[in-house]
């Protein structure tokens, strides 16, 4: 979308991946807004981790880990275990943080581990940015030992033309733009538990949490801090005008401003310990917010 008259010519411009877009870990809020991101979901993260049979003997893996919170969560309570934090771009990661905990620059779209290396996988809002997502949760399920557990959670954000509100609809639909342009699918959450059961994967659980705007709290922290950093982004590359940022943070100034988002949906399956045991077990509905 372009607001200057003249149509932009987008073949100018750089190809966009997720380490030079609209979150790169370049831009000096990514960190803070990564912070905000954890403090929101850790609650429901560690609630599903927790009804795990988790060991302390267990080796784990948190694929893009980020900021770290989950990783060094686990390093805590695996402590004869071994803990890998690994992320294309690891300069969130404290090394030093926990004798078990190894920081590793992992690519999860080209590099590899050991088929059978894990008891635990946990990857959180990493494969709607990863191009080759359905592959890479096949490659995850390999990883795992036999018993093994993959949990998986990522944002399904509705489509922008369903919110009531203007302002947000002009913005998002920029927002959702920019993800497609640097391979990023938000709506792939809804194919997770399928994609699961697929992958042989047994014993699924599925929770889901609403992501809702406008009603305080942490979440909307990580919505302004996210709209601010993703929307002067946009505005410096026209993709959107200084008005149309300005009227979406205006909503917030508005106390009946709620909209829906998104809905965070994370699935967890065990690898059979045999492979002959059927791969269909029991989904729990309702689930857990
Ligand atoms: C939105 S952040 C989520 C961080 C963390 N999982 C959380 O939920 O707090 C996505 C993370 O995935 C990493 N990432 C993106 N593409 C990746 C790739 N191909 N391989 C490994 N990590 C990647 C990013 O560097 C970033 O740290």
């Amino acid at each position: 979308m372009s607001h200057a008259g003249a149509p932009e010519d987008r073949s100018a411009r750089p190809t966009v991946s997720y380490g030079n877009g609209i979150v790169s870990k370049d831009l000096p809020t990514e960190r803070e807004r990564l912070r905000l991101l954890e403090q929101g979901s850790d609650p429901q993260t560690m609630a599903i981790l927790r009804q795990l049979p988790l060991k302390a003997s267990w080796r784990c893996l948190d694929l893009g880990a980020g900021a770290g919170s989950t990783a060094y969560w686990l390093a805590d309570r695996c402590r004869d275990g071994h803990v890998v934090a690994a992320d294309i771009d690891v300069r969130f990661l404290d090394r030093t943080r926990s004798d078990n905990l190894e920081v590793r620059e992992f690519d999860v779209g080209r590099d590899e581990f050991p088929a059978g290396s894990f008891d635990l996988i946990h990857a959180r809002s990493l494969l709607c940015h990863v191009p080759t997502r359905d592959t890479v949760l096949v490659k995850a399920a390999e990883w795992l030992a036999p018993g093994g557990w993959l949990v998986v959670g990522e944002p399904y954000m509705f489509a922008p033309e369903t919110s009531p509100y203007p302002a947000l609809r002009r913005f998002y639909r920029a927002v959702d733009e920019r993800w497609a342009a640097q391979g990023s699918d938000m709506r792939w959450a809804r194919r997770l538990p399928g994609l699961m059961a697929l992958a042989g994967l047994h014993q699924l659980g599925v929770a889901t949490r609403p992501n809702c705007m406008g009603l305080s709290g942490v979440h909307d922290s990580f919505v302004l801090a996210s709209i601010r950093q993703i929307g002067d982004v946009m505005v410096r590359d026209g993709d959107i005008t200084q008005a149309e940022l300005d009227e979406m943070l205006a909503l917030f100034d508005d106390t009946t401003f709620v909209d829906l988002r998104s809905v965070f949906i994370t699935v967890w399956g065990q690898r059979p310990l045999d492979r002959r045991e059927p791969v269909r077990g029991s989904v729990q509905l309702p689930i857990m917010t």
